[in-house]
This record gives C-alpha cells, structure tokens and sequence, in this order.
C-alpha cells in the first residue's frame, strides 16, 4: 500500500484533474470525492477512470457532497488521509452574484466542516486550503503579497476570504497543518468552458473553422495575473511537504487585459479579432477586481516554486488543443 494518502474534494475540476495525475505520478493512493449526477461521464479523468491499473488499485472515487457532513466524515474515518487538498465549490466569480447564498455556503463554510472533520482526526493530516487573488479585491497595493489586507468585491471573494481567515485560525489556535495557497487565475485546456479564457480560446478556433461568426464578452479592460494550472497544482504539493504550514501566493507576477488575451487568441489562427468580438454588458459583474497582480516572492525563495512559460505559451496552448479537439471531432 502507498504511504501517502491523498483526499481530494473538487477531484473533477481543473485543478482536482491535474493534481492527481502528479499525486498518482509521485505513487501516493489518491482519493477524490465526487458529487451525484445524471450524467456518469466525468470528462476531466474518465481517462485515469477507464485505466484499469490505476482506477480502484491508486485512484478511488467517493460520492459526497460539500452540505453533507455525515458523509465526508465518514469518509475521512475510512481512508485516513494524510494530506487534504480542499478544493471543491463553485468557483466562477460572476456567477456568485446569481447564487450568492450556495456559492458563500460551498467557497466558506465547507472549508469550516472540513477543518472541524480535520481536527477530530486523530492521525495527523495536512490540510491545503484553495484561497484565491479574489480575497485581495480591489487591493489598496500591487503586486499583493500574503499580507496585503483582504477587500473582496464579490460573494465569492468575501466566502473564501473568510475560509482563508479561517484556516489561519485554526493553524494557529490548534497547531494544525493547514496551508492557504493565494492562487492567481491559472488556465488550461481543463478549463471550465464559461472562464474568459477557455471561451475566447474555444472561439477563435471554432471561428476560424466556420463553426461561430462571433464572440460575446463582457469588460476587455479587465487584467488578470495568468498562469499555468499544471503549475499550479505543483505549488499545492510543495505547501504540504515544507517543514512548517503557511500561506503562499502563487503567481507569475504579469499581468495582462482580457483584451490582449484575445488578441494573442485570434493571432494564433491567423484572424482579426476585431471583426469578430462583441461586447455585451450583460457579461458585466456589478463590481470587481480591475486589476490582480501576484509577488510569488516567498514561495519562490521557500519552497522553490516557479511558473514554467509565459503567457504567449498559455494562449498558444489553448488554442491548439481547441484546434485539435475540432480537427479530430
Ligand atoms: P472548477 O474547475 O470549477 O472545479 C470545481 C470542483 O468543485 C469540481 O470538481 C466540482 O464538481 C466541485 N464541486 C462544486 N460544488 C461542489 C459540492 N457542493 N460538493 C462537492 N463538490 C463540488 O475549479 P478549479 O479551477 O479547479 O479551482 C479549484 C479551486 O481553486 C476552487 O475552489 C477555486 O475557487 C479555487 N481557485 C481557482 C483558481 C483558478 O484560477 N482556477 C484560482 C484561485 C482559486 P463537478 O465537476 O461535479 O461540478
Ligand atoms: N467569465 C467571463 N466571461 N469573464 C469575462 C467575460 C466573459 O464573457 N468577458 C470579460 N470577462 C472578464 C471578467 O469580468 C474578469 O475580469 C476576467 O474576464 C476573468 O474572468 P474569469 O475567467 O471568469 O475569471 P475570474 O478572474 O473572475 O476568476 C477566476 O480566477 C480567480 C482567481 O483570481 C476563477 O477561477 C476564480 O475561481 C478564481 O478564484
């Protein structure tokens, strides 16, 4: 049996996906809750699902659900984790203005029946909490470090500034090794289809092909700090295997507007995105962040983590994985 063993909410999302590839990569037994649907298809990894050596021998799959506390305490009894990756909820910014009460329960009190679940544990554990640039908001200094005091603009950064606070708390109050990673926006082909840069990514290779006359977006000003998601989930391990627990934030430190996101985008397959982009104020949030920028300082100098290419490569990487995808459907 693998000496490590990895519990991980939001094992289907972006992150979740990536993180166990590495985590299955590095030989522990990784574990990932799952929620009920109609629909049995998982698509993020249906692929390590289908593989016989790995589903049910490295990788297990638990039904659960953040509301449901019976059910992940039952869990954690059951497999006695040794390191926790919180990273379930929902997670689009815009949308939890729409549903401000779900989105504030899943992004910050689950973070609480966690850590309650984690202290009545009595193998130690590790415990790494998905914090976000979000809790900085309209931040009053850039680029934000681990100290840049929290003012969110948005239910979604307002949950995960408190589940940030409180993981802290119980750091401090109980001794207990809980790690919040601030993590800048971090992209991928795995990335959820209504995040700004999926869907422009998405567009100009379908446009490019005939299958779309346009995209609609909301605020082309916008700038965000954008990284690499398979980098990421490796700043998320690094946190769990220092000496000492502690919050980090993880970012490339450059910024860019969705505007340049989009342009880069349409380069790539050789179009103008001018004539093609729409602006519709419907994709407008009531308030946000106009600009994030991360300093990733300290967990470059502690844990020796840093991102690997640029935002050119990002861009690049999504678009051609678009193309693919259409080239073999
Ligand atoms: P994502 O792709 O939206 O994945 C969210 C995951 O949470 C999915 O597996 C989803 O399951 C699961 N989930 C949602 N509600 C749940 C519930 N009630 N019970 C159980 N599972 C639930 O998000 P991500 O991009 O991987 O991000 C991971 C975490 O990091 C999130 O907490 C996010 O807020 C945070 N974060 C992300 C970024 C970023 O740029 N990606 C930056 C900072 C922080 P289904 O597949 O069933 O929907
Ligand atoms: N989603 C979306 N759709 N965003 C748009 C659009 C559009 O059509 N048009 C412009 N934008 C702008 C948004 O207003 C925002 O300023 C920027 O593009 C990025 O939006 P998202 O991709 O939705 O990401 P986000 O920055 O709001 O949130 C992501 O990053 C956070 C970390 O900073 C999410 O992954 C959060 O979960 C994460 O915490």
């Amino acid at each position: 049996m693998p000496e490590k063993t990895a519990l991980i909410t939001g094992i289907t999302g972006q992150d979740g996906s990536y993180l166990t590839e590495l985590l299955l990569g590095k030989g522990y037994a990784v574990h990932g809750i799952v929620r009920r649907t109609s629909n049995l298809l998982r698509s993020r990894i249906e692929h390590l699902r289908r593989d016989p050596a790995i589903y049910d021998k490295n990788l297990f799959l638990h039904y659960g659900d953040l509301s449901d506390t019976t059910t992940l305490r039952r869990i954690f009894r059951e497999i006695k984790p040794t390191e926790v990756y919180h990273l379930a909820g929902q997670s689009h910014v815009g949308l939890s203005f729409e549903m401000p009460e779900s989105t504030c329960d899943e992004a910050g009190m689950a973070a609480l029946r966690l850590l309650e679940i984690a202290r009545d544990q009595t193998n130690p554990l590790k415990f790494y909490h998905a914090s976000t640039s979000e809790i900085f908001g309209n931040a009053l200094e850039s680029p934000q470090t681990e100290e840049t005091s929290m003012r969110p603009t948005s239910p979604y950064g307002c949950a995960k500034a408190f589940a940030t606070m409180l993981s802290r708390v119980y750091r401090q109050s109980y001794g207990m090794f809980v790690c919040n990673g601030i993590l800048y926006n971090h992209e991928s082909p795995r990335r959820g289809e209504n995040f700004v840069t999926r869907k422009i990514a998405r567009a100009a290779a379908r446009i490019s092909q005939g299958l779309d006359v346009d995209l609609v977006l909301g605020n082309l000003d916008s700038k965000r700090d954008w990284g690499r998601a398979q980098d990421y989930v490796v700043a998320m391990w690094l946190m769990l295997q220092h000496d000492k627990p502690d919050d980090y934030v993880v970012a490339t430190g450059e910024t860019h507007s969705v505007r340049e996101f989009v342009d880069a985008a349409f380069s790539f397959v050789d179009l103008d995105w001018k004539k093609y982009v729409k602006q519709d104020p419907a994709f407008d949030r009531p308030a946000e962040p106009a600009r994030l920028a991360g300093d990733a300082d300290k967990i470059r100098k502690t844990l020796g983590w840093k991102p690997s290419g640029g935002f050119e490569q990002l861009v690049r990487e999504m678009v051609q994985a678009e193309v693919e995808a259409l080239s073999k459907s």
